[in-house]
């Protein structure tokens, strides 16, 4: 068939030829064929060598084979007139991150957004970019591992996937109201399904851990800055000064993404404006948002059970942190969320007790 094509273009059957090249480029693809795509593709730049489509073809052919120098060239051809789609704007910045040029993948992540805004995978490439290194899960576990907590506090179970990761010896309790747990736990991590609201309202959580406060805690419940905020009051009340709270998604990636109402794929919701709360009501406390994969994880320090400024002004700081937009963030963000490096070694010093004690009571 393709050969016969090919045949045909080359006697002077143009236009309806080339429509059932491209027609065979197109079904060679969504069939994964990567051959036949860049066999169907060629013969047609053979005939019309400024052949956007086929271009692009011939550039996917040779990022499926690994030569992201010569697909980028190809490439960059079908965008002579400009980049047909997301889809193409991330297969340049694929390439471009390959060939180590962050700079451009980003700009072409950003073009990928612009033709689609809930683009995943200009997301997922813009984090692996801007957030690279180990992501929140190793973070957490070396956290486990160094700390060995007697007791640990997660909300937002989901999987299990961070849950898991307390040591066989640390009393855990994880809560959701719709866990879907799809890893084996161990006898030490009991799930309850509830809300956070409704788990502090009927639990004596220092009953629940046998008498002991709460020595490290993982906040990953509903991705609302009002909710992670009364989660943090609660799980502070049941804490030490030398009890550690972690916090998901505190270093959103954009504005669409961080937005309160979810329009992403890829979404780590409002709980950024948990920080600038925090800083500004809480400056006692000791915050640094480590740059962990996909989207930060804060580390809380120097706690302070007794102290009820969250609580005693819930709505007022709900409030006015509601209000706050997201452009707060464009200026710099690493200094307005407390950037810190997902550097071991770095992140290792934080964990040691505020008041040179003990992490237990
Ligand atoms: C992002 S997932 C947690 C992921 C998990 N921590 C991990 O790292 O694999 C968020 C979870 O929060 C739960 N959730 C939603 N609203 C909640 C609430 N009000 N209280 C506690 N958990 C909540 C959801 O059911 C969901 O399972």
């Amino acid at each position: 068939m393709l050969t016969t094509l090919i045949k045909q273009i080359f006697s002077g059957r143009g236009r309806a030829t080339i429509d059932a090249l491209l027609e065979e480029a197109r079904t060679a693809l969504a069939a994964k064929d990567v051959a036949a795509t860049e066999k169907a593709a060629k013969a047609i730049l053979a005939v019309q060598p400024r052949h956007a489509e086929a271009s692009f073809y011939c550039g996917f052919a040779t990022f499926q084979r690994g030569n992201y120098t010569e697909a980028l060239a190809a490439f960059r051809d079908a965008a002579a007139d400009g980049i047909l789609g997301a889809e193409h704007a991330v297969l340049m910045a694929k390439c471009h991150c390959k060939l180590q040029d962050l700079v451009s993948a980003e700009q072409c992540c950003e073009i990928a957004l612009q033709f689609e805004p809930n683009c995943r995978d200009a997301h997922l490439l813009l984090v692996a970019i801007q957030l690279p290194g180990s992501d929140y899960t190793h973070v957490i576990s070396a956290i486990h591992q160094s700390l060995r907590p007697a007791t640990y506090l997660e909300i937002g179970v989901a999987h299990g996937a961070s849950i898991v990761l307390a040591n066989g010896d640390t009393s855990a309790i994880g809560i959701d109201p719709q866990p879907d747990i799809r890893v084996p736990l161990s006898s030490n991590i009991r799930i309850i399904a509830k809300t956070s609201d409704a788990f502090f309202a009927q639990h004596d959580v220092r009953a629940e851990f046998g008498g002991r406060p709460i020595e490290l805690a993982f906040i990953d419940g509903m991705h609302h800055f009002d909710f992670a905020l009364r989660d943090f009051a609660h799980v502070e009340h049941h804490c030490t000064r030398n009890s550690i709270i972690l916090i998901h998604d505190c270093y959103p990636l954009n504005r669409a993404t961080a937005a309160r109402d979810r329009s992403t794929i890829f979404w780590s919701g409002d709980v950024w404006r948990l920080i600038l709360a925090l800083k500004k009501f809480r400056p006692d406390l000791q915050i640094c948002t480590i740059a962990a994969h996909p989207t930060g994880l804060a580390l809380v320090r120097n706690l302070d059970p007794q102290s009820r400024v969250l609580t005693d002004n819930m709505d007022a700081i709900v409030a006015e942190f509601m209000a706050t937009d997201y452009a707060v963030l464009d200026q710099n963000k690493q200094e307005m969320l407390n950037w810190f490096p997902n550097d071991w070694s770095k992140i290792e010093g934080l964990l040691k007790p505020a008041d040179g004690g003990t992490h237990s009571i």
